[in-house]
């Protein structure tokens, strides 16, 4: 049977299993008074726990399947732009049929949590050798729809005060209002309980570390900052990674700098798709680009909010090798 002829009850009755076992879950309020529910030590909203469901029951990963993950605002887009060119070099090296100068990063590496809205999505739309997807959730949940699967995960993190500050820039900017402090506020201290989408942000980080450490074959864990500050080397890395290094002729003919330029902030944000488009849930793809600048929370953290945080980081990532 085809996956579009599912019977409408028989997806009724999936719909209807997950709501029942969302509304089991232990549950509390983020900084918008939007309900999250805790599964599997994260928290997540219904909308895309159902998503997360879904996918957890139904996905059948491809041996050649590569996943992007990252907590929001941890450099995805880049992530994404950057696996996308790597993987496309040999095809588009200077055409301006490029997919990423047709679409969006995030319309060309979809999120796993948002494809299966539907508890039986088509997926013969998405496109393979290999395909290429996204998500939020953290490790272990993605982990069990693989299976044992060895599909490629990379993992982008970056310090947790950047992220809060991107986040609440990127809210304001989809909400359309200006910047409220008030909200800033709101988020630090949702953030710094954890109670916020796919976190808490320490849980997250952590699991996608450990896994990395277990399984380094098949998971890479990448630094924002260490991107922003070796572009070349973590480039190289993540290509050796996914099993397309560069070839010393490619290096020789400066490929790894094309890529570097053709994903850099300044040259995504300019792209016309880039300045006009909207993604499938509606935000405006430049909300996605904004300065890419380390360190810049400092100009709208107070230095409680940045003691708070450190103290955070400093009692949660201990024992680990993870340094800010
Ligand atoms: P800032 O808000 O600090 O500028 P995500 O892609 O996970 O949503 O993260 C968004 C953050 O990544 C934003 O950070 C954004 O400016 C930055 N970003 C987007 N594209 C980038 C690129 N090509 N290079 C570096 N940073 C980028």
């Amino acid at each position: 049977m085809d996956e579009k002829e599912i019977p409408k009850n028989q997806q009724r009755e999936d719909d209807e299993e997950t709501m029942n076992l969302i509304s089991s879950l232990p549950s509390d309020v983020d900084f918008d008074g939007k309900k999250l529910f805790k599964y599997q030590g994260c928290w997540y909203n219904d909308i895309i726990l159902q998503g997360i469901l879904n996918f957890q029951r139904g996905f059948e990963p491809q041996d050649t399947d590569i996943v992007i993950a990252s907590f929001p605002k941890s450099g995805t887009t880049w992530l994404k732009a950057l696996t996308v060119a790597l993987l496309e070099r040999s095809k588009h090296s200077s055409s301006d049929d490029h997919p990423l100068l047709l679409d969006n990063p995030h319309g060309l590496v979809p999120y796993l949590e948002l494809i299966f809205q539907t508890s039986k999505p088509d997926m013969t739309s998405i496109s393979s050798s290999p395909r290429l997807f996204s998500t939020h959730m953290a490790f272990q949940t993605l982990r069990e729809a693989l299976q044992n699967s060895p599909c490629k995960i990379v993992y982008v993190w970056r310090n947790m005060k950047d992220v809060l500050v991107s986040f609440w820039y990127f809210k304001c900017a989809i909400l359309k209002i200006e910047e409220e402090r008030s909200m800033l506020e709101s988020m630090f201290a949702s953030f710094c309980r954890g109670v916020i989408n796919n976190g808490p942000f320490w849980e997250h980080v952590l699991s996608y570390w450990k896994g990395s450490l277990e399984d380094p074959k098949n998971v890479l864990f990448l630094k924002y900052e260490e991107l922003k500050t070796d572009p070349n080397v973590q480039l190289k890395k993540l290509a050796e990674f996914l099993g397309c290094p560069f070839t010393v002729e490619e290096e020789e003919s400066g490929s790894v700098e094309e890529i570097l330029d053709l994903c850099s902030l300044r040259n995504l944000k300019n792209l016309e798709i880039n300045k006009t488009g909207k993604t499938a849930r509606g935000f405006d793809h430049k909300t996605f680009f904004r300065k890419g600048q380390v360190g810049d929370s400092k100009n709208y953290l107070t230095p409680e909010m940045e003691k708070r945080i450190d103290m955070i980081v400093e009692e949660k990532f201990r024992g680990s090798d993870i340094k800010f």
